[in-house]
Formats: C-alpha cells, structure tokens, sequence
C-alpha cells in the first residue's frame, strides 16, 4: 500500500507520515528533506539556489540515507531555500526516480511531501491533504524551532510560512496542488494524537471503499 500525504509548511504532514508508517509498518520518506539537501548542497558548494543547473547537479548527487542524521537541513534557513531549488523542473526531474523507486518497494511505503499524490504517485492507494490555517502552522513551527534551541519570532514565521506557501503554490512545476482524489484533513483545531486518529479513519475508510 502506498499512502502519498502533501500538503503546505507546518501542516503536521512529516508526524501524520512518520505515525502512519509505524502504525502500517511502512517505511517513510520525508521528501522534503531530498529539497533540502539539494539546497544545503548548491550552498555548501558556494553554487546559487537560482542556477538551475548547479542545483539539478547538486540533487544528482545526494546520498538520500545521509540527509536524516543531518539535523541542520530542518531549520528555518534551509526551508526557504529548499522551496528556491524545489521550483527548478531539473531538480524535481533529479529526484524523481528515487522517489518512485522508494515507492514502488514490495508492501508498499509512506512519502510526504507537495506533489506526492499529483506527480510521484498519482496511483497511490491513499491520498491525503492535510492542511491546518496559517497561524496555526506558524505557531507549530514556532514551538518545533524554540524546540530545537533556534528561537524565533511568530510574526516572522508567518511571515516565512506564507511566502513560503504562495512560492509552492505558483510554481509551474508540480506546484503543491490537492489531487483529485486526495482526502481533505484539516488538523488546525486537532492535537497530534487527535490528527493522527483522524487520518488512521480516513486511511481506513478508503481501504474499505468507504471514502
Ligand atoms: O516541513 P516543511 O513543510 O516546512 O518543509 P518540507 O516539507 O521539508 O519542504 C521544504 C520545501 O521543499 C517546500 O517548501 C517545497 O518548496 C519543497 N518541496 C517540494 O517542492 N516538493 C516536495 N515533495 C517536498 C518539498
């Protein structure tokens, strides 16, 4: 069973991934963190995040099993630069086998990203889209970042979130987009418990063509 989950920054999309790949025995991949390490690459190698070609090289090159232990691709500086690379056809054409090929493992997988459902695995079993309000969001990576010892000022996330969200929106390639048939989870008023439970009934209810 693949299970494809998009959806904007902040949304709880990555722990809804990580609960539902533990709860099926799945494994997961965090696709943001492909878009991450490319940009950390590009960076590293004093490349520009605007030089297509630099940053398709960079996505080429990346060891996908290293990219978890590297916990400075989850701060704030890399989302905003991973969503620079992420617009650049190239690099979403660098990384696509590798997400299909995670994919297509015998039993199935978790993936979560923006163009899981659309583009990676348009035939995936389950779909979900979960989306929570824009404040709601800031606040949530606000605590995770004051979590990590990387305080940051809630107006300025907003700030970020929402730039962040109308650049992946825009973008002509694989802009993050609901697919058709994705299930809708607004976790805004949902606790991480209760958002997985939701999810756990939609996943459920699609298993047994109830949705
Ligand atoms: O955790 P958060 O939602 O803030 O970020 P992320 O999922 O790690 O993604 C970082 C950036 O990578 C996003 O803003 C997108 O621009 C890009 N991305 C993408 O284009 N396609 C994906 N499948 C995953 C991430």
């Amino acid at each position: 069973m693949i299970i494809a989950i998009d959806g904007p920054a902040a949304s709880g999309k990555g722990t809804l991934a990580r609960r539902l790949a533990a709860h099926y025995g799945l494994p997961h991949l965090d696709t943001g963190l492909l878009y991450r390490g490319t940009a950390a690459a590009v960076l590293a190698s004093g490349g520009r995040l605007e030089d297509e070609a630099a940053a398709a090289r960079a996505a080429s090159g990346l060891d996908p099993a290293r990219l978890g232990e590297d916990e400075s691709l989850r701060g704030r500086p890399m989302g905003e630069a991973a969503s620079v690379v992420a617009a650049h056809p190239a690099v979403r054409a660098a990384l696509l086998d590798l997400q299909r090929a995670f994919a297509a493992q015998p039993g199935g997988a978790v993936l979560d990203g923006r163009d899981i459902g659309t583009v990676i695995c348009p035939d995936a079993q389950v779909k979900l889209f979960v989306t929570a309000s824009p404040e709601e969001r800031a606040r949530r990576r606000t605590r995770e970042l004051d979590g990590r010892g990387e305080p940051a000022d809630p107006a300025a996330i907003l700030e970020d979130i929402r730039r962040r969200d109308e650049r992946d929106s825009a973008r002509s390639a694989a802009p993050l987009l609901k697919a058709d048939d994705a299930l809708m989870l607004d976790t805004t008023t949902l606790g991480v418990e209760q958002s997985f439970l939701a999810a756990l009934a939609l996943v459920e209810a699609k298993l047994r063509g109830r949705a």
